[in-house]
């Protein structure tokens, strides 16, 4: 990582009020996976919104007009934020509830016997709805991880023997900081004859996403993970949905709407989250001045459309919090008696300490200016598993692109006068 490239990123705190020390205790919010802080850009539109544009859909007035245009363009940003086109893309609350909308859909054609496979690396959001339809003789059954906390491929490659209709994952884990080869999963999911939906809610903030280069079926993601306001997005590729009733509704409205309304219509349900839609367009507007800037510091050539700007600025952030994983790895490894799940590719760390409670330990960050999560963060299916000896619990600390080694090191300290 060059030298002004790493100055870049220790001055990004800069642009998110919400981790200025003065105004916020002197804490050091570690506490990402949970949700973002978000730059002042998206703040500031949030405002500009309510104050100028507020209005509800389904009339001719020039502000409605303005704010239904903010809707349309949201789906187009979250699509170059993706990797897809806009009508690919329906908007919603949040990546749980946009899970639980295409389970529906698809569950309208799964019957008694058909095999549905989830991940035990997944947060709960994209295995309840699935395991529901157990009730109807479904099965549902779960892709184990092996004790590095990874999904374990040979037992995988054993259940698409058996012929699954669709195959639920996660890209990154939100306890482990593990992340999974999507474009791999997806492949032999598909040589199987099995359709995929992806969970990129933990990886977004990280590392570009590329679901048409993944070649996935379904993919979800939530805005306030990535810098944003409460917001859902979700990606559909029609093209191996044929046999199923969504594939036929798009079917019917290719010829009358357009694919994005037809989606839309089943997904984008009552009015939208105007506000967060307008703070959504804010928190992009940040990130590609981020890419532009992170590209020109690197030498490379100006990125000229969104989607390049876009995956400029996340190509960057990962090379950026590299640094971070490794500090995060260090000062957790020098800890007496701590024990790491999983292998972190990002910097999502869970672990504990021998002899001490996660919500003491959590305790004792939070009086040394730390602010960190305990639990199991609702990756209930691998904490279990992999904190069995603390009842699936842990300590997760949890950094973005705004955090630095300093913070890592401030850590590092607080954890050593336990
Ligand atoms: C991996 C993962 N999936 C899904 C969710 C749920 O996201 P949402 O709150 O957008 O429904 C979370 C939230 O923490 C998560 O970390």
């Amino acid at each position: 990582l060059p030298d002004s490239l790493s100055d870049l990123f220790r001055r990004m705190h800069e642009h998110f009020p919400a981790l200025d020390r003065e105004h916020n205790g002197g804490y050091i919010f570690f506490d990402n996976a949970a949700g973002a802080q978000l730059p002042r850009r998206a703040i500031e539109r949030v405002t500009e919104h309510l104050t100028r544009y507020n209005a509800q859909k389904g009339s001719v007035f020039a502000r409605q007009e303005r704010m239904q245009q903010a809707v349309y363009a949201m789906r187009q940003g979250c699509a170059d934020l993706m990797g897809t086109r806009s009508d690919r893309i329906a908007l919603g609350l949040n990546a749980t509830t946009l899970i639980q909308l295409i389970a529906h859909q698809m569950g309208r054609d799964l019957k008694a016997g058909d095999l549905v496979l989830t991940s035990q690396l997944d947060h709960m959001a994209n295995v309840w709805p699935w395991e529901e339809f157990a009730s109807r003789g479904v099965q549902v059954e779960m892709i184990p991880i092996t004790e590095a906390g990874a999904p374990d491929m040979a037992a995988y490659r054993t259940l698409l023997a058996r012929k699954p209709r669709l195959v639920a994952f996660g890209w990154v884990s939100n306890a482990t900081g593990t992340v999974v080869d999507v474009a791999e999963m997806a492949r032999l999911a598909h040589e199987a004859g099995a359709l995929t939906l992806v969970d990129c809610v933990a990886g977004a903030p990280h590392m570009p996403m590329a679901v048409e280069a993944w070649d996935v079926d379904f993919a979800v993601c939530s805005a306030y993970k990535i810098f944003g306001p409460h917001l859902g997005m979700a990606y559909i590729n029609p093209d191996r949905l044929e046999g199923w009733q969504l594939g036929a509704l798009v079917t019917q409205a290719a010829g009358r709407y357009s694919l994005g309304t037809a989606f839309a219509a089943k997904l984008e349900l009552g009015t939208q989250n105007h506000e967060g839609i307008a703070g959504f367009t804010g928190t992009l507007e940040y990130l590609e001045q981020l890419g532009t800037a992170a590209a020109a510091l690197a030498g490379a050539p100006a990125p000229q459309t969104r989607r390049e700007r876009l995956v400029a600025a996340m190509t960057a952030i990962g090379q950026y919090e590299q640094r971070l994983t490794s500090a995060l790895l260090e000062t957790i490894g020098a800890v007496p008696g701590a024990v790491l799940y999983g292998q972190p590719s990002v910097p999502i760390f869970s672990f504990n300490i021998a002899g001490r409670r996660p919500a003491d330990v959590a305790r004792h960050l939070e009086s040394r200016g730390i602010e960190a999560r305990t639990g199991n963060y609702l990756a209930i299916p691998s904490m279990v598993k992999l904190a069995e000896a603390f009842d699936g619990e842990a300590v997760r600390v949890s950094l973005l692109h705004y955090n630095t080694t300093v913070e890592v090191a401030r850590l590092g300290e607080a954890l050593l006068t336990l």
